[in-house]
């Protein structure tokens, strides 16, 4: 019976024309090639996307990762040629002076550092004779006061650590001097955090002597809400918003911790214009003097033994 059958298959198969025979042949493998193709791309896929996954849910959350991100705002200085707007330092600095520095020191900023920033050297001298500064010792070895001059540093409002801290609940208010740097996110941090004050939301609680400001990591922060509309008046008139007075003692702290921040950016682009023409000039000589060696032709002159 198996002998028969496999005699008519046999025979039908001789009888079908070739041309089919191969076309479904060809058609067979190209499909099952597909398939295999397919069947490994959906399998590394999976396994890059399981890796993925897996890569992400082994990561440890952290409280700290749960912070509001301030968003980023256009800053006038924000791009390459931009310099920082000296008429909102100049503001800036009147609100530190008048608002911040009750609590903040500034240490590393002196004050011959104003002058032709936001002001004129008589008028940073009147600025700095303001301030009483400790002096000494003197002859008989006592500490004396005495107006500051122009390299004197910004005076701090506590003696040491532990009067900044009785005074403010145990919270230590950090010298303002680098804070722009010193805090991931800059001014952009900055200016939402002064502006940033709410009521807590349900079900959080605030230790006394504590805010809440979602800005800062943890949300409580042992700084009260600094800056309403009109706290100060400044000098050149402009009306003192809370938003405009946390917008200008940013570009002023920005200031304070990158003074070069414009010469660094003219310098930046004058030695790209200069390095820019020299790069052609490289180009060139290089082309000049490989020229006789890229152009040369090696010709092989067999010794001739005659
Ligand atoms: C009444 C005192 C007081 C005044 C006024 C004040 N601060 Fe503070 N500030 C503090 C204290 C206290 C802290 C520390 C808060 C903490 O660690 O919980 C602080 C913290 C800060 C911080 C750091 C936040 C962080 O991320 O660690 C910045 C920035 C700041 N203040 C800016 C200012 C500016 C700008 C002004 C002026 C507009 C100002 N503060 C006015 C008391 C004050």
């Amino acid at each position: 019976m198996a002998a028969l059958v496999g005699r008519s298959t046999k025979q039908a198969l001789l009888r079908a024309k070739p041309a089919l025979s191969n076309q479904q042949a060809t058609f067979v493998t190209l499909k099952s090639k597909t398939s295999k193709r397919v069947a490994w791309l959906l399998g590394s896929l999976a396994i890059g996307g399981g890796t993925v996954v897996a890569g992400a849910l082994a990561q440890p959350t952290f409280a700290s990762d749960l912070v509001l991100h301030p968003p980023k705002f256009p800053w006038s200085h924000n791009g390459p040629l931009q310099t920082l707007d000296h008429a909102s330092i100049r503001r800036g600095y009147e609100v530190y002076k008048q608002v911040c520095a009750a609590c903040h020191s500034m240490q590393y900023v002196c004050y011959r550092n104003l002058v032709n920033v936001i002001m004129t050297e008589d008028e940073a001298k009147a600025e700095a004779e303001e301030a009483m500064v400790e002096d000494g010792p003197n002859d008989v070895g006592d500490m004396f006061e005495r107006p500051g001059k122009l390299s004197d540093h910004f005076p701090s409002p506590y003696k040491n650590e532990e009067q900044a801290r009785a005074a403010n609940n145990g919270a230590l208010p950090p010298d303002l001097s680098y804070i722009v740097q010193a805090r991931h996110g800059g001014e952009d941090y900055i200016f939402s955090l002064l502006t940033g004050y709410s009521d807590p939301p349900a079900g959080v609680k605030l230790m006394e002597g504590q805010h809440f400001n979602a800005y800062f990591p943890g949300g409580a922060i042992g700084m009260a809400q600094a800056l309403y509309n009109e706290i100060i008046e400044y000098s050149d008139g402009t009306p003192a918003t809370q938003s405009q007075l946390a917008k200008d003692v940013c570009v002023f702290l920005k200031w304070a911790g990158e003074p070069e921040h414009d010469s660094r950016k003219l310098y930046g682009m004058r030695a790209l214009i200069i390095l820019s023409f020299l790069l052609g000039v490289t180009y060139y000589m290089k082309r000049l003097k490989w020229s006789t060696v890229k152009t040369r032709k090696l010709a092989f002159k067999p010794p001739s033994y005659k």
